[in-house]
């Protein structure tokens, strides 16, 4: 349970760690990894499973009661129709979904999924009583040639077009495209740097921005989560690989667990 007297409660902000499985997994190990991680809490920070659709059902079954949410990696910006092989949001609300992940670079890249039709997609997951969790990052060739803030800040102004002051509804992800699945982490120092940026451009937006979560996401695992969750911008972390292992997705959400607590004497603004 959340304890209501610490710092991030009273500044709205209490750490998430959101586990994104990609296009892993099995029926049966789902459910195991799922066990594994309700055995390891009740954690003190948010927590939620972002699962392929086709395991939505039985991951809500495992972990329906647990205080753990959990939501889907995409949905579609339209309204039920004749959309063949797309998912709406609607659908995952009837799934009990909290979050959804739109915009992820895999989405954006494989699927070409434009800054506007990402907006869309949040717009949409938001009408049905959905966070959606917003990814925004930039390519390795972008940062080299220090376009890095012009990309983020682009990507995110589209949603902050689409959705006006609601955009403080959202979860935003800064997802550095080469620190996806690579082993290679941005430093605090770099995580950090996007962050503000980003919470300076919501600020403009909404005046509730200070409330709002931003999450890390790029090779996050229980070592260096420490150093990122300490920063004043960084509210949590978006986990691909490691959230994968029970024992390797608790320990990340056991680290949020104590900045949710004030143990590490992070403050926040
Ligand atoms: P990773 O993936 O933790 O495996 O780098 C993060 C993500 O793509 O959301």
């Amino acid at each position: 349970m959340v304890s209501s007297t610490n710092a991030q409660v009273v500044a709205g902000r209490l750490p998430l760690v959101v586990g994104n499985w990609k296009m892993n997994g099995t029926r049966v190990n789902c459910v195991e990894l799922l066990a594994g991680l309700r055995a390891a809490g009740p954690f003190d920070a948010e927590i939620s499973v972002c699962c392929p659709f086709p395991y939505l059902a039985d991951v809500a079954l495992s972990l329906q009661g647990s205080g753990i949410g959990w939501g889907a990696q995409d949905c579609s910006e339209h309204e039920p129709g004749a959309y063949t092989g797309e998912v709406a949001a609607v659908m995952l609300a009837e799934f009990g979904c909290r979050h959804v992940i739109v915009g992820h670079s895999e989405r954006r890249v494989y699927h070409a999924e434009s800054d506007i039709q990402v907006a869309d997609k949040a717009r949409m997951a938001l009408s049905h009583g959905l966070t959606p969790i917003v990814c925004v990052g930039e390519t390795r060739s972008e940062r080299e040639a220090g376009s890095t803030e012009v990309v983020v800040k682009r990507q995110l102004s589209a949603v902050i077009h689409a959705l006006g002051h609601c955009v403080s509804q959202i979860v935003v992800a800064y997802e550095p495209i080469w620190a996806i699945g690579t082993g290679l982490t941005a430093t605090p120092h770099q995580a950090q740097a996007v962050h503000a940026v980003l919470r300076a451009q919501l600020s403009a937006a909404s005046t509730r921005a200070g409330e709002m979560r931003l999450l890390y996401g790029g090779s996050v695992n229980a070592v260096n989560a420490q150093e990122l969750f300490a920063q004043p911008d960084i509210d949590g972390a978006l986990v691909g690989g490691a959230s994968l292992k029970a024992a390797d997705f608790s320990a990340i959400c056991r680290v949020a667990s104590h900045v949710a607590l004030g143990s590490t004497g992070k403050s926040r603004t």
